[in-house]
């Protein structure tokens, strides 16, 4: 099979990685990709958001599936365009209709569907300029913060505040309704505070079946002990020691059923992944988010613990045929630690020449903003994240050590990363083992 990955972060690197350990793959492409995805296939160099020429690509390099790796082209309709094309129709594509990457696209729409299918969930309301007074009478009712406001479209993973005071949360209120987060908070969701841990959930199904993922949690902000601005994410753990098997049990029967179920209700025939952002609030999952793809960098470190042939995998839920499909998974714990651009999630310098990956031992390091230097043949960064590296170890802390060994030897001006990966978990072991 000829496959495409589409997007250019660490994400795509993975799954590209991944598949390339397939015996069923023929040659793989990554559109626009970066420097390593061009070591491990071909980078095409294509806008995501131009799916005419994607198609185009499909045809000359006789692709047999897609495989979407970012939110935007699925909401934007990618797998319609190849649906209703007649001469791309034969192509398999993973990743949802644009009806189910509205789980993603619209908060609102996600928390009309997780009550309708009686998902649990924190309460909310959707507020828009035209009810703006019930919202502000919905943010009283709490009657204590934090308070919960979240845009209603992609907002590049920003949408979301979180403020103490009653006054704050109302003058946010207002700021986003009237454009803060531009159209995508013309619409606001406002939310109960839920208080436990995160864990995300990775699901894959064809819109029928479903296999579970490794589950991972992800260190969202920029500063050790979860300090400071929100990223992307700068590092993630799996297996999630706090998400046991009677915890996962609850997962399935209370969120990941209801949801395909509601899927095939709702007429939206799903074949991708689902990304579940849970809340585990005394034992019990509460969904905060749907995304209808992987995380970047819970890919990063979930896509080294299937032992499974993924291109097998993507080939069932194309042909509706997961319910046959066997998943293995190693064991093993894995560690992901990003190292990015001194400055991220703010502003950074680019173009930097990186050295030691040539030295690396026993860790993966998966490419995000990386290119290839044109005069040299190095590689340089070209984003905010550019590396996350991966290692395995039979404990927490073997594969702690191992990540952190091998990002020491990663150099390039300001590079940056977390030191703390792993540490809470590792505390949270010791203290109910
Ligand atoms: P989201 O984009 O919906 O995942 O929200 C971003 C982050 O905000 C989540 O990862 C949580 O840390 C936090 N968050 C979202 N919703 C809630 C909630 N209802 N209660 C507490 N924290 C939340
Ligand atoms: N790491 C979080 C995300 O990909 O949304």
């Amino acid at each position: 099979m000829n496959v495409l990955v589409l997007g250019s972060g660490g994400r795509e690197h993975a799954l590209v990685w991944k598949l390339r350990q397939s015996k069923s793959l023929n040659r793989i492409y990554a559109a626009p990709g970066n420097a390593g995805t061009a070591q491990e296939g071909t980078n095409l160099p294509i806008d995501l958001d131009d799916f005419e020429q994607i198609g185009e690509a499909c045809i000359e390099y006789q692709i047999n599936l897609v495989v979407v790796g970012p939110e935007q082209p699925l909401v934007e309709g990618i797998a319609d365009y190849f649906q209703n094309n007649r001469h791309l129709v034969h192509i398999g594509i993973i990743g949802p209709v644009s009806a189910g990457a509205r789980l993603e696209g619209s908060k609102a729409y996600a928390k009309e569907f997780m009550r309708k299918h009686r998902i649990p969930t924190a309460s909310s309301y959707s507020v828009s300029s035209d009810n703006l007074e019930e919202g502000i009478s919905f943010l009283k009712s709490f009657g204590q913060g934090p308070y919960v406001l979240k845009a209603d479209g992609l907002a590049a993973g920003k949408g979301v505040l979180i403020v103490s005071e009653l006054e704050e949360a109302v003058n946010e209120l207002k700021l986003m309704i009237s454009g803060k987060f531009g159209k995508a908070s013309r619409q606001v969701v406002i939310e109960e505070f839920l208080s436990g841990i995160e864990v995300s959930v990775f699901v894959v199904t064809d819109g029928k079946n479903y296999k579970v993922l490794p589950a991972a949690k992800d260190y969202k902000r920029i500063g050790d002990n979860d300090t400071g601005l929100n990223t992307g994410g700068m590092g993630a753990v799996s297996p999630v020691v706090f998400a046991d098997n009677r915890f996962m049990n609850k997962v399935e029967e209370k969120i990941i059923k209801p949801t395909i179920q509601g899927l095939i209700e709702e007429g939206i025939d799903y074949k991708g992944f689902l990304f579940l952002g849970l809340m585990n609030v005394q034992e019990e999952p509460y969904l905060i988010e749907y995304n209808v793809r992987l995380g970047d960098p819970e890919a990063e470190c979930i896509l080294p613990r299937i032992k499974s042939d993924l291109l097998q995998l993507f080939e069932s839920v194309v042909a509706g045929k997961l319910a046959g499909c066997q998943m293995q998974t190693d064991d093993r714990y894995a560690l992901t630690v990003v190292v990015a651009s001194g400055g991220y999630p703010g502003s950074f310098e680019k173009g930097m020449m990186i050295t030691g990956l040539n030295s690396l031992n026993d860790c993966v390091a998966f490419h995000g903003g990386t290119g290839t230097d044109i005069s040299t043949g190095g590689v340089k960064s070209t984003g905010g994240r550019v590396f996350a590296l991966t290692a395995l170890g039979y404990s927490l802390e073997e594969a702690r050590t191992l990540a952190y060994e091998n990002v020491a030897k990663i150099q390039f001006k300001d590079a940056y990363s977390r030191k703390d990966i792993g540490l809470d978990l590792m505390r949270y072991q010791k203290k109910y083992s």
